[in-house]
């Protein structure tokens, strides 16, 4: 456990503490949930910042952009783990990828025009690459099926291991997923039988879902199991599962301080130093739910409704409202909980100007700074010489 006192002693809010005791007990569990022969695979999308945490813990990471591969080199990860996935393959990116490393385990194909390019360039270099057909679930992502016969049938250098699918995030519904499966596992049944090709894995994004706020119940060990066996159909294939969100989110607290308290006529507003630019919580929507949250320090007070507000200049920004707590003073701190996954992120964390939170890691009563609270007024600053550029 956290001693968040300790924390908030040491460090200026807004900060991200990410607990890697509790995300490798996490990990863990979610490993001890599926059959063991499935491979790991962590989408670093979902939180960067502790990837060679979990590097002892999975199989391969999924990495969709250069920007991923990047952190994943400088963290050492090796390329033998990592699988290029992603929309828009930059061809200078992919080009270098090829031509320099031998080691890169797989990349996906997710359109007609990355299978030109890969072949093109598997061609160039006179390279063996081991690809992934990502088949579309009818988004922007993937192909469609009429394109992934096309591709098997137009191949002539890059050895295709398999196909990948995802179809979204926060999956509630298993009845959704093996009707999914199903459809899946036909669609390779028939191309096998008519393609003389053999699919010897599939890497799938069962979108596991996180459930974020106080009124939600869930029964996940039942849903997990359940899950397991609708995967095991395709227990004679390599089965690998990508997974972002369910892994990291839960190891994860946002703490948030009041700077001001204030009433109007609409009702009683604290504005705390992070807001909606750091704080996403997926279908929080008008900040209408509660979501799990401790307060510190605790205080046997009278009860208040608040609106909590954050630091932005928009009337956007709320992070919950309506929600009946004691008495706050100022410098009370929030301690968020469940904000792992995406949230340093997917906020607006440029609007304003406001510096960034830190990001700390903790285990075993030991903590390391893994980012500074950076300026993004640095980020927004036009970077030019003023007296000069305009002058005739
Ligand atoms: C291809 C792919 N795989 C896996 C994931 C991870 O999804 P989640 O965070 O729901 O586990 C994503 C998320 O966008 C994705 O695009």
């Amino acid at each position: 456990m956290i001693d968040y006192n300790k924390i908030i002693q040491k460090y200026d809010t807004p900060l991200f503490v990410y607990d890697i005791s509790k995300l490798e007990e996490r990990v863990n569990y979610l490993k001890s949930k599926f059959n063991k022969e499935y491979n790991m695979v962590y989408a670093v999308k979902a939180n960067t910042f502790v990837i060679k945490e979990i590097d002892p813990l999975v199989e391969r990471f999924e990495i969709c952009s250069p920007g991923e591969f990047e952190i994943c080199e400088k963290l050492k990860i090796s390329r033998n783990k990592m699988v290029i996935s992603g929309v828009n393959k930059d061809k200078i990116f992919i080009e270098n990828l090829i031509s320099n490393y031998d080691d890169i385990l797989k990349y996906t194909i997710e359109s007609y025009n990355q299978f030109l390019l890969l072949d093109e360039l598997s061609n160039k270099f006179n390279k063996k690459i081991h690809v992934l057909i990502r088949l579309s679930s009818g988004n922007q992502f993937g192909v469609s099926e009429e394109d992934f016969i096309k591709i098997i049938g137009e191949n002539k250098n890059l050895i295709i291991d398999g196909i990948e699918y995802f179809s979204g995030t926060q999956k509630h519904s298993l009845k959704i997923i093996e009707k999914e499966l199903d459809h899946l596992k036909e669609f390779i049944n028939n191309i096998e039988l008519n393609y003389n090709i053999k699919i010897e894995e599939v890497e799938y994004g069962p979108g596991l879902p996180v459930f974020y706020f106080q009124d939600n119940e869930f029964d996940e060990d039942t849903y997990l199991d359940e899950l397991n066996k609708i995967i095991g159909k395709f227990n004679e294939k390599v089965v690998s599962l990508e997974i972002g969100r369910s892994m990291v989110a839960s190891c994860g607290s946002y703490l948030t301080k009041v700077v001001d308290l204030k009433e109007n006529k609409n009702g009683n507003f604290v504005i705390l130093d992070g807001g909606i630019n750091h704080l996403v919580y997926y279908g929080q929507t008008m900040a209408m739910k509660i979501p799990f949250y401790e307060i510190i320090p605790k205080r046997e007070v009278e009860e208040v409704t608040y609106n909590l507000c954050g630091s932005l200049c928009t009337t956007n920004d709320y992070l919950v409202k309506n929600i009946k707590i004691n008495k706050l003073m100022l410098n009370d701190v929030f301690v968020f909980k469940n904000t792992g996954a995406y949230s340093s992120t997917e906020g607006i964390a440029l609007f304003l100007s406001r510096d960034l939170p830190k990001i700390i890691l903790v285990k075993d009563e030991k903590e390391v700074v893994v980012r500074d609270n950076n300026k993004t007024s640095l980020i927004n600053y036009p970077n030019y010489d003023m007296e000069e550029v305009w002058k005739d």
